[in-house]
């Protein structure tokens, strides 16, 4: 479903406070439909960059080091050790240390690519079922924004808003490392990456800079089909 103009209007207007969130135009693909290829932990190749850069954000030799170095390197290194695990036997403490270095390339590439396919070059908002959940969880978008805002300036790694089934609420979480700080059968739908290689070249020290941005490039849409799937499963 496309939004109307007035529709847009609206909602534009419940978004007028927060400072920044500048809806721009609607993305041409139908606006829940997945765009973006199959997570590299499947198919073992790394998904591309929607944006080589992204003006008023992230350059694209920001952009570039973070996806070529940071995000195909862990995805590298997975491939590597999935493997390893799968073939000879290991000695128990080779194990220990393959398999847990394993896990941490799994989330570490998960998340880079739940990062890279939630922005977009203008902020697109999101469907109304996200944008009621919202704010029946946190009061108000603003809200909503307020706090992940906090959650990522404490952050040494990730801020993640999730969907957890169990419970049936949205949270904002911290994960200072790929695997830390999970809330588990939560689902994650919105994620910002907060360790220094997603944002040095750009901003320096300045990470307050970087987060306040993110704002304006979130892709509200690819948000909203992420929460759809996420609310399908039940325990
Ligand atoms: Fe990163």
């Amino acid at each position: 479903m496309h939004y109307s103009r007035r529709r847009f209007l609206n909602h534009s207007a419940v978004l007028a406070s927060l400072a920044g969130f500048l809806p721009g135009k609607i993305l041409a693909q139908s606006p829940l439909e997945k765009r973006n290829d199959a997570t590299g932990l499947a198919t073992g190749q790394p998904i591309p960059l929607a944006y080589p850069e992204i003006p008023g954000f992230l350059s694209a030799a920001q952009l570039k080091v973070h996806h070529d170095k940071h995000y195909v390197g862990a995805l590298k290194g997975y491939r590597s050790l999935d493997e390893a695990l799968h073939g000879a036997p290991l000695d128990p403490a080779l194990y220990t240390t393959k398999s847990r270095a394993r896990t941490h390339k799994a989330n570490s590439v998960f998340l880079h690519e739940l990062y890279f396919s939630g922005l977009t070059a203008r902020a697109t908002l999101p469907d109304e079922a996200l944008r009621t959940a919202i704010q029946q969880r946190f009061g108000t978008i603003e809200r909503w924004w307020e706090d992940f805002q906090a959650a990522a300036k404490s952050s040494r790694g990730w801020a993640l808003l999730v969907y957890q089934p169990l419970s049936g609420k949205l949270y904002n979480i911290i994960s200072d490392n790929h695997g830390n700080g999970v809330l588990w059968q939560a689902i994650p739908i919105l994620a910002l990456d907060m360790f220094e290689h997603a944002y040095y070249l750009d901003y320096q020290n300045d990470k307050g800079t970087y987060i306040e941005r993110f704002i304006n490039h979130i892709d509200g849409q690819e948000v909203s089909r992420r929460y759809q799937q996420a609310r399908q499963l039940s325990f």
